[in-house]
């Protein structure tokens, strides 16, 4: 594949939170590809938006929540300038009642200027997300996020079953990647559940997002 776009290589920007490190580790790997695939990438964190624990008796999850923050401390924190740099988009966070968490609607939120200014239009844009359950809302969370992208007047390109690797046992969502962790909680064992075939699923969700960018830049270039 050529990588060099119209002017230099195609911008993808992977912005996710995750409370327990299921979606950090997608939301790595979907860095990884956008890299392999040629682009400049960023991997960026949105904030933990409690300072305590949101359920502090719960200790196997809170203990879980306190190891991922330390884990993830060094990826640097998102900003509204990562959405407008980028190309492409991943937005990525955990299913929690179906829906949006917090802590990224919040983020979502904070563009509003940025939206009303049409600074994301034309831009492509994907989610990914990470559940307890199966069935737990993951189709409903990703659409959630894909709601945000018609606001935004991004250009969603979702993974489809456009390549075998969707059709593993562990994924299966069209919509977006999806991964299930279960009991996940556990300190010392985070994201044990995220599989090899989740993490080849994103990994191909980022390259079709960076080859459809890299398309689109060319198509803008030549004055479509
Ligand atoms: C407040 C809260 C709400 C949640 N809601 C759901 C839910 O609606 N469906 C589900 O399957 N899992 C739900 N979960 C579990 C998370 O989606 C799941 O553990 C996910 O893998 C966490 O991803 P993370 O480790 O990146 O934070 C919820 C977890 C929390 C803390």
């Amino acid at each position: 594949m050529t990588t060099a776009g119209a002017d230099g290589a195609v911008k993808v920007a992977v912005v996710y939170y995750s409370g327990t490190g299921n979606v950090h580790r997608l939301a790595t790997a979907a860095a990884e590809a956008a890299e392999k695939a040629g682009a400049q990438t960023r991997l960026r964190r949105v904030p933990e938006y409690v300072d305590e624990s949101l359920w502090p008796e719960f200790t196997e999850w809170t203990q879980a929540w306190q190891e991922n923050a330390e884990a993830i401390k060094d990826v640097p924190t998102a900003t509204l300038d990562d959405l407008d740099w980028a190309d492409a988009i991943l937005l990525g966070g955990p299913g929690r009642h179906g829906m949006i968490p917090a802590p990224l609607k919040h983020f979502i939120d904070l563009a509003w200027p940025l939206n009303a200014r049409r600074g994301l239009a034309g831009k492509v844009m994907s989610s990914f997300t990470s559940t307890g359950a199966p069935h737990g809302g993951q189709e409903s969370t990703i659409l959630s996020l894909n709601t945000v992208f018609y606001h935004w007047g991004g250009i969603i390109v979702p993974p489809g079953v456009t390549d075998d690797i969707m059709t593993a046992p562990s994924n299966g969502n069209p919509y977006g990647v999806s991964s299930v962790s279960g009991r996940q909680a556990v300190p010392g064992r985070l994201a044990e559940n995220v599989t090899d075939d989740n993490l080849a699923a994103i990994a191909y969700q980022t390259q079709r997002v960076t080859e459809v960018a890299i398309a689109l830049r060319r198509g803008y270039a030549a004055g479509l």
